[in-house]
């Protein structure tokens, strides 16, 4: 199979599939092509295609051991034209669950040829400095993992005609994935400059300037994007539940766990 252009489709609000599908497409062959496409924004490219002789490589962000829910709103209408791909999930050193099977059905039923797929770590959304869950994953051995495994999977497409699909872990039916939650992260606004850098960095459209910084609970998915973003560190778990399982997360999921790789 000859593959020229190497097309990736993530959603990552703090960042760390993105890096890992990053890492991925730079295990290519020296003649071929990468372009990302970022889904993680209000503003995404709409107008998208893959087919012809291109890779798709697609990383998202497990919640509550499901694929998050506005990732999976954004790579639907996209038709993968039988292309042979990469899916990749990355989680926060807890469990992926039904995450990965749950992407493969998504993607296959849009006719993309799943070849090879993987489960990375990255630091946990709700960590923190006072409360780390992952911290710092994913880190150089990740990422090496990640372009050796983008390698391996261009070799064997570049010495195959047709690709078999692959089985990935994962139950049907899938376990309940996350809930809209009746609350937000806190703001403090004696420390908030209404600088608007959350508002850039919130996926959902959810944060608006309205005399005071205001985070919209019907539509905040609780990716923590405006807590990584905001300069004053004046957003924060405190006070929500959410605090509660960041606690439960920092004690329970210390051991480290490693990539997982299925081809
Ligand atoms: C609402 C929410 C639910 C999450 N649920 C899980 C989970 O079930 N298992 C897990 O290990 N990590 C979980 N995480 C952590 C993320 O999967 C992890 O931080 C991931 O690296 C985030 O990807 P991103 O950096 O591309 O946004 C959750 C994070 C959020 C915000």
């Amino acid at each position: 199979m000859d593959i020229t252009n190497i097309k990736t489709f993530f959603f990552s609000p703090t960042g760390t599939s993105k890096k890992i599908v990053q890492a991925i497409a730079e295990g290519k062959q020296t003649s071929q092509t990468i372009s990302h496409i970022d889904l993680t924004y209000p503003n995404h490219p709409t107008d998208i295609s893959v087919g012809g002789n291109e890779l798709a490589i697609i990383a998202v962000p497990v919640y509550a051991g499901r694929i998050a829910p506005l990732a999976k709103k954004r790579l639907q209408n996209i038709s993968g034209n039988n292309s042979p791909t990469i899916l990749v999930v990355l989680y926060g050193n807890r469990e992926f669950e039904d995450a990965l099977i749950e992407l493969k059905d998504l993607v296959t039923a849009q006719a993309f040829n799943v070849v090879a797929a993987c489960a990375f770590i990255g630091e946990h959304s709700f960590s923190s400095a006072d409360m780390p869950i992952s911290p710092g994953r994913p880190d150089t051995n990740d990422l090496k993992i990640a372009t050796e495994f983008g390698a391996k999977v261009m070799q064997q497409l570049a010495t195959t005609q047709v690709s078999q699909p692959i089985d990935v872990p994962g139950d049907t039916p899938y376990r309940d994935g996350m809930k809209n939650l009746p609350f937000t992260p806190k703001i403090d606004s004696g420390l908030c400059t209404q600088c608007g850098e959350c508002i850039a960095a919130c996926p959902a459209g959810a944060i608006s300037l309205n005399v005071e910084i205001q985070i919209l609970t019907d539509s905040c998915t609780f990716c923590c994007a405006c807590i990584k973003a905001c300069p004053e560190e004046c957003i924060s778990l405190t006070s929500t539940p959410m605090q509660e399982k960041a606690v439960w997360l920092n004690t329970n999921c210390k051991d480290q766990k490693k990539p997982q790789l299925f081809l």
